[in-house]
């Protein structure tokens, strides 16, 4: 089966602006930017751009007023769009960029999601998944939002027959993985820092010991995930599928610009080699060429297809051979913070 709609939920959207500090950021002073710029931003709707900017079918369900101007700007975008009125503004995430390239983030809370609004963010996710290939969990939950909520929401989708994929990290991430086999996505998108909170293996042991990184994703498959996308930064990536295969794939070379929102590249080029109908080796190789594309390009940009090379990928069987690189050279804030 190739083509078919991916549907992807961002439950705590934001939008992202980038403030350009003249030097490094002095506590208490005033500082006078430079040229400051906002995009569109949230985990799920990164991926959705992505899939969009390669002409797939897809539909980004976001909690947001109509008019608010997250919702303008991904209109701007000709993003496919359902909105779930909240009556509250998106919050703004803020990167304060500093001429050597430090990178300081100040991101809010969030719009915090009652009962009802959750209900019917998860009717309209669920009435989009209704003939989608996939449905794409991806992002940190709103505060006060259960921790168990997006089990309860694969759980809601399973019957639409769209697969699920999950990108998330702590609290939600352990939840999903407790939740049991019914709860468990068919694809799943860790990077080592997320593989280490939910395996308890350190981040260290995984990235230096190959039986501890295939004890760790067989947890995973254990605990009923489908396909495993773990993602290793400027190490590339590994794919183990629901059959056992293990591929991995050293990312190409690339001046690094900002790697913020690479994995959400990556995910959305497993997808588009998926709904072509690829190999697991071909899928492997299409996420990390996108990723690496993203992440040779500024800020949360996603690549259009002229910019991801998958031939330049080198897809081997099994686990990474050789030891991790040294850690790429840009400074940025931690990954993955919600
Ligand atoms: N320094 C780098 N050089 C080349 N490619 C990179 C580099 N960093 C990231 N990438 C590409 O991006 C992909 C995803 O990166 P990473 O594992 O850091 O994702 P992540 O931690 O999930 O990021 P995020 O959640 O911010 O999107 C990698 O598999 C690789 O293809
Ligand atoms: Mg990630």
């Amino acid at each position: 089966m190739t083509g078919g709609r991916v549907v992807t939920l961002t439950a705590n959207p934001s939008l992202d602006r980038t403030l350009a500090l003249p030097g490094p950021l002095a506590r208490g002073e005033v500082a006078r930017l430079g040229p400051s710029s906002t995009e569109p931003g949230g985990k799920g709707v990164n991926v959705a751009r992505a899939l969009a900017a390669a002409r797939a079918d897809v539909l980004a369900v976001v909690p947001a007023d109509p008019t608010d101007p997250l919702v303008t700007a991904l209109e701007a975008l000709r993003l496919p769009l359902v909105t779930v009125p909240t009556g509250a503004p998106v919050r703004t995430n803020y990167s304060l960029t500093e001429p050597d390239g430090t990178t300081t983030k100040l991101n809010e809370p969030g719009t915090a999601l009652d009962a009802g609004l959750r209900a019917a963010l998860a009717a309209a996710v669920a009435a989009a998944a209704v003939g989608a290939r996939w449905v794409v969990l991806s992002g940190s939950l709103p505060p006060g939002t259960p921790e168990g909520w997006y089990a309860e929401l694969v759980r809601a989708v399973r019957g639409t027959g769209a697969r699920v994929a999950v990108d998330t990290s702590e609290a939600p991430l352990r939840a999903l993985l407790a939740a049991g086999p019914d709860a468990a996505p068919d694809l799943l998108k860790p990077n080592a820092e997320e593989l280490a909170q939910v395996t308890g293996t350190s981040e260290a042991d995984l990235l230096a010991d190959p039986a501890a990184l295939t004890a760790a994703v067989a947890q995973l498959h254990e605990r009923g995930v489908g396909e495993v996308l773990l993602t290793l930064g400027g190490d590339g990536a590994v794919l183990s599928t629901a059959a056992g295969e293990v591929w991995s794939a050293r990312a190409p070379r690339i001046a690094v610009r900002s790697t913020v929102g690479a994995g959400d590249s990556s995910l959305a080029g497993h997808l588009l080699a998926d709904l072509a109908g690829a190999a697991p080796a071909d899928r492997l190789a299409r996420a990390v060429a996108t990723g690496s594309a993203a992440a040779a390009l500024p800020g949360s940009a996603v690549p259009t297809p002229d910019q991801v090379d998958p031939a330049a990928v080198t897809v081997s069987p099994g686990l990474p051979g050789t030891p991790p690189s040294t850690p790429e050279p840009v400074p940025a804030a931690g990954r993955d913070v919600p």
